[in-house]
């Protein structure tokens, strides 16, 4: 019996498989609105098998976009776009739980699309002022971040707590904060980005209180049926960076506060990106995390086959695998992951005759060696 396709409780949301689709930022609407490609994106990704989804990073207000066309949870107009993009979602998903990943991107904000080079706006692109706990720039050539007042603290931390409300009322089914690859939850955790002398910075106590701050909060504001996740940085792979010991410690904070998962990432705190990608380089940490920790745990990073995804549950070292461009690469990854481990998941009405159990093709295409 393959453990993968085993089903599983994020908080009170039933799951029917630990295989995640990854956030993955789209650079595809306009003021923070999804539009026609989100769509598509979610609908596919939505039949795909995979027992939850995680949309891509969210802005909680329009300075907390990575890019113009990232996509936001801050007007009435993303709320009712995405509100859209769910209802239709669902209809052809089985299934699969839908969750959304509510980020804020603190200092590597006001960027260039990726297919545009990715690097800071310059002053004939319509860039703005980013925040950050320090003002201390990403990277030579980025533009100084304002150090968040009081009050600047206060109103993020508003905007997640009203960007999770929306999200509740979209339909989505989990909340994930985003507090990993450099971004600004991120940069109040790690020495790095914050240089903090008063309550919200120093010492690690102090360093965890804005973000432990944004998840009380969410998850005090969300219906219990609700799953509220963060996704977490191991390490960030850098001298006199956050470390593992932080991330169990911090692990074990959230799970006070009632969070129903981690999500262990690592790395994004420095430029250029220095993230090892050998397979499964986060399963390690994750491990240690879970053992540790007794939360519940999605594990990301360069996990690629199905046997492995299977080994990482079947050994304990997480509780869900979440792929990104494995998807990318094949939305279908599920569907042959089951025909591998034996198992059943949902495929469309419209699409069934393509199971292997009913269509030859499959296994020409596909030989198990050991079996047919
Ligand atoms: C196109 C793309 C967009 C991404 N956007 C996000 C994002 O919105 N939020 C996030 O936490 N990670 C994002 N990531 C990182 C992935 O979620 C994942 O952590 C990383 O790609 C490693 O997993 P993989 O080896 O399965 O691709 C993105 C990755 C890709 C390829």
């Amino acid at each position: 019996m393959s453990e993968l396709f085993a089903s599983f409780k994020l908080g009170q949301v039933e799951l029917s498989n630990r295989v995640v689709v990854s956030p993955m930022c789209q650079y595809s609407a306009d003021d923070g609105v999804a539009g026609d490609w989100h769509m598509h994106h979610l609908v596919q990704y939505g039949y795909s098998g995979a027992g939850l989804i995680t949309l891509e990073a969210t802005g909680v207000e329009r300075r907390g976009r990575i890019t113009h066309g990232c996509l936001g949870l801050y007007s009435d107009a993303c709320e009712t776009a995405l509100a859209c993009i769910i209802r239709s979602s669902r209809r052809f998903a089985g299934p699969a739980r839908f969750g959304i990943q509510l980020a804020h991107a603190g200092r590597k904000a006001s960027a260039h699309l990726p297919w545009k080079g990715g690097g800071p706006l310059g002053p004939e692109d319509d860039p703005w002022q980013t925040v950050a706990p320090s003002a201390v720039p990403f990277a030579e050539g980025w533009p100084a971040p304002g150090a968040l007042n009081e009050d600047g603290i206060e109103r993020t931390l508003n905007a997640f707590v009203d960007a999770a409300k929306r999200a509740a009322r979209a339909g989505f089914d989990a909340v994930e904060i985003h507090a990993a690859h450099g971004y600004l939850l991120h940069e109040f955790l790690s020495p790095i980005s914050n240089r903090r002398t008063d309550s919200w910075g120093g010492s690690l106590e102090n360093r965890m209180r804005f973000p432990l701050a944004v998840v009380s909060s969410v998850r005090a504001a969300l219906p219990s049926g609700m799953a509220v996740g963060v996704r977490i940085t191991g390490t960030d792979w850098t001298e006199g960076g956050w470390g593992i010991d932080d991330a169990v410690v911090f692990a074990r904070e959230l799970k006070v506060l009632g969070a129903d998962y981690v999500c262990v990432s690592s790395g994004g705190i420095t430029h250029p990106l220095q993230v090892p990608q050998t397979q499964g380089y986060n399963v390690p940490m994750a491990a240690r995390i879970r053992k540790e920790t007794g939360m519940a745990t999605q594990v990301v990073g360069m996990i690629l086959t199905p046997s492995q995804a299977e080994e990482i549950i079947k050994s304990g070292q997480a509780d869900m695998v979440c792929l990104a461009r494995c998807f990318l690469d094949d939305p279908r990854w599920v569907w042959h992951a089951a025909e591998e481990l034996n198992a059943r998941v949902h495929y469309p009405p419209q699409y069934e005759r393509a199971r292997r159990s009913v269509w030859p093709g499959a296994g020409i295409l596909r030989p198990f060696k050991d079996r047919e």
